[in-house]
């Protein structure tokens, strides 16, 4: 029988320095897109594929995210006494949406580490790893057309976008070859974390949406700290690569980094042009703005 993705992982313990000062007290990942925290439409994402279970890797400071997933008793209370039922049903409607467990990392030894914590929870199967500051607005949801892909290969995929210029070394960058009649997939050959730009490998960067077969534990557990004298969870794949097949996957879709404080400036912009109830007087003002 072939494997299934039934879990997805959510590393959620990094500081967000990128935001500060927004992110001092709050965590990044409960900042508001238009008039949802970024972890929600991750979690969202994730249920739209078929994922029937979360698991978020938290630390300190990061309550706020159990807390939007949990029952809000005194707001249910008074939501329904004020007869604001369309809101009571949104409010019930989060806690309610998925099974989400919750582990910490007690340390910020980097994304390997971050997925390495999740091990006991995800067992052996394979998972989906989602960055919840990499937003992708898409038809099919990122994940999904993912998923397509693993159903087909059995093996390990990451989401994977063009980026020029010398950004490109903000990112995990893949040496890969195109596979022939899929002109979405690649066959990884080799993959470095954060590259100077002349050492780019391809303008392949790894995106923030991964599947990952279970090996990939056993192999973190041996992988060298890498950049920035963390636990890199390209690294692992890396590792992963002298085992088995990783595919990349140039996914279908606008990507967002909306950890970054223009990348959340655009994918506000974006957002907010196709939110059902503000659309269109957004576009309105903006339309009136002289600029
Ligand atoms: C992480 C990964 C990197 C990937 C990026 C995508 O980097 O380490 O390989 O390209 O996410 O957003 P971070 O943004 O945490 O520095």
């Amino acid at each position: 029988m072939k494997d299934k993705v039934r879990k997805a992982v959510f590393p959620a313990a990094g500081l967000g320095t990128r935001f500060l000062p927004a992110t001092k007290a709050l965590p990044k990942e409960m900042l508001a897109l238009v008039d949802k925290p970024l972890i929600q439409y991750g979690v969202e994402e994730a249920i739209a594929a078929g994922c029937e279970q979360i698991i978020i890797v938290t630390g300190r400071n990061k309550a706020e995210i159990e807390d939007h997933f949990d029952i809000s008793f005194e707001l249910e209370q008074l939501l329904e006494k004020r007869g604001k039922t369309e809101l009571l049903a949104m409010t019930r409607q989060i806690s309610h949406m998925a099974r989400i467990a919750y582990v910490r990392q007690k340390e910020a030894m980097g994304l390997g580490h971050a997925v390495l914590m999740a091990r006991d929870l995800v067992g052996d199967e394979p998972f989906a790893v989602i960055l919840p500051d990499d937003i992708i607005e898409a038809g099919v949801p990122c994940l999904q057309q993912m998923i397509e892909v693993f159903e087909q290969t059995q093996s390990s995929i990451l989401a994977t976008q063009v980026v020029d210029g010398p950004s490109i070394s903000s990112y995990g960058v893949l040496d890969c070859v195109p596979v022939e009649g899929s002109p979405r997939v690649f066959d990884v050959k080799g993959l470095v974390e954060k590259p100077k730009p002349e050492d780019a490998p391809s303008r392949n960067a790894i995106i923030g949406r991964y599947i990952l077969t279970p090996r990939i534990f056993d192999v973190l557990e041996k992988t060298p700290l890498g950049a920035g004298g963390e636990l890199q969870l390209t690294d692992g794949i890396k590792g992963l690569l002298a085992h088995e097949k990783v595919y990349g996957y140039s996914f279908d879709g606008l990507r967002f980094d909306a950890g970054d404080k223009f990348g959340m400036l655009k994918a506000t912009v974006e957002f907010a042009l196709n939110h059902r109830e503000l659309g269109t007087v957004f576009r309105e003002y903006l339309k009136s703005l002289s600029l």
